[in-house]
């Protein structure tokens, strides 16, 4: 039922017993005030920029750690402030709807491209988590599949569209720039690489009343190529950093970027995807919106010939994106939430 919606009941004065987890099991972030993390700025030269994004997916690879800290933050990069504005305008808006006009989107039915669902994300242990979300799915080029995302607000369908568009360019963008980085020939990640259904992820975290017994989101990787987070306002975003949990602190107007686990297989390990988490607060709703750039179902991925030598071995299976990603729901669903298996080892790692 829609109306089982945390942003559609009545504000909670208690956790409900199935949203929270015993204390000790929800380490807390790092005491420090949340950090702002390094920016990569989009308008310094092409090699800088380079050089910059590949510090950062090495930072916590095979590398010695610096203070720089991945997933971070990326201005001017192509998408208008006013853009990410009305976007997140638009996403809050569509949660403040009244419930009968969000009736025909709810569904618990995976299968379903576009749906809002909430609460229990992965597995059947029937613990929750404190999060609404809106799934959309966009094809590239840009087709009908945008007909049947909301109607509501007015102006929705066409602010996410644009939104979607512009943002996928920016995440194109990146990868073609890595590829530059790493040595890659230049279209590396076009076609079935990048080719499936552009994923939106409108994540919202309504107050919970008590943020230490709850979890927006459990610690996970990303499945995909890249993500790219707009976090919104609201702090609330944690990366695993050295064995702590780091708060990042959003930036007005940047996208935060993190690289997805398929990118770590295609890399051989030398960009790594790391494992983040979102935390819940007393005070303010938040809304965040994820985009995720991710292979099609049948294509092959696995390690590319540059990255492996007699010094460098395979450390991951070739594998189609489907296969994968059967083995990492399969994985999820039969582990405890906060000991979520995200990093490869069960699937594709050798
Ligand atoms: C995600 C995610 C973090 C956030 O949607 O995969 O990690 O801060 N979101 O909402
Ligand atoms: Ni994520």
């Amino acid at each position: 039922m829609a109306n089982n919606m945390l942003h559609l009941t009545p504000p909670h004065r208690e956790v409900p017993g199935c949203y929270a987890f015993p204390a000790e099991k929800i380490p807390p972030g790092t005491s420090a005030a949340a950090v702002s993390l390094p920016v990569v700025d989009m308008s310094r030269s092409r090699d800088e920029v380079c050089r910059a994004i590949l510090d950062a997916g090495k930072e916590m690879g095979f590398f010695q750690a610096s203070h720089i800290v991945e997933p971070r933050p990326v201005v001017n990069h192509g998408v208008p402030d006013r853009v990410m504005r009305d976007m997140e305008s638009v996403c809050v808006e569509f949660f403040r709807l009244p419930a009968a006009d969000k009736a025909a989107l709810y569904s618990e039915d995976p299968r379903k491209t576009n749906r809002l669902f909430c609460g229990a994300l992965y597995g059947n242990s029937g613990e929750k988590y404190w999060r609404d979300c809106l799934r959309l799915a966009c094809t590239f080029p840009v087709d009908k599949s945008t007909e049947d995302w909301p109607g509501k607000p007015k102006r929705f369908r066409e602010v996410a569209e644009r939104f979607t568009v512009l943002t996928r360019g920016l995440g194109m963008e990146l990868l073609r720039l890595l590829c530059q980085s790493l040595e890659l020939r230049p279209d590396y990640f076009e076609g079935d690489l990048s080719g499936n259904d552009v994923i939106l992820h409108v994540n919202h975290y309504p107050p919970c009343p008590d943020p230490s017994v709850t979890l927006g989101l459990p610690p996970h990787c990303d499945r995909g190529l890249i993500t790219l987070l707009h976090p919104g306002t609201v702090p609330g975003l944690e990366i695993a950093y050295k064995g702590n949990w780091i708060k990042v602190e959003p930036l007005p107007n940047a996208f935060i970027v993190n690289f997805g686990l398929q990118l770590e297989v295609v890399t051989n390990g030398l960009l790594k995807s790391i494992e983040h988490r979102a935390m819940t607060n007393v005070a303010r709703a938040r809304t965040s919106v994820a985009t995720f750039i991710m292979p099609t179902q049948a294509c092959l991925v696995g390690p590319a010939e540059e990255f492996l030598s007699e010094d460098n071995p395979r450390r991951y299976r070739t594998m189609t994106y489907g296969e994968f990603s059967r083995g990492y729901t399969a994985v999820n669903m039969g582990s405890s939430p906060l000991h979520i298996n995200t990093d490869l080892k069960n699937i594709q790692k050798i």
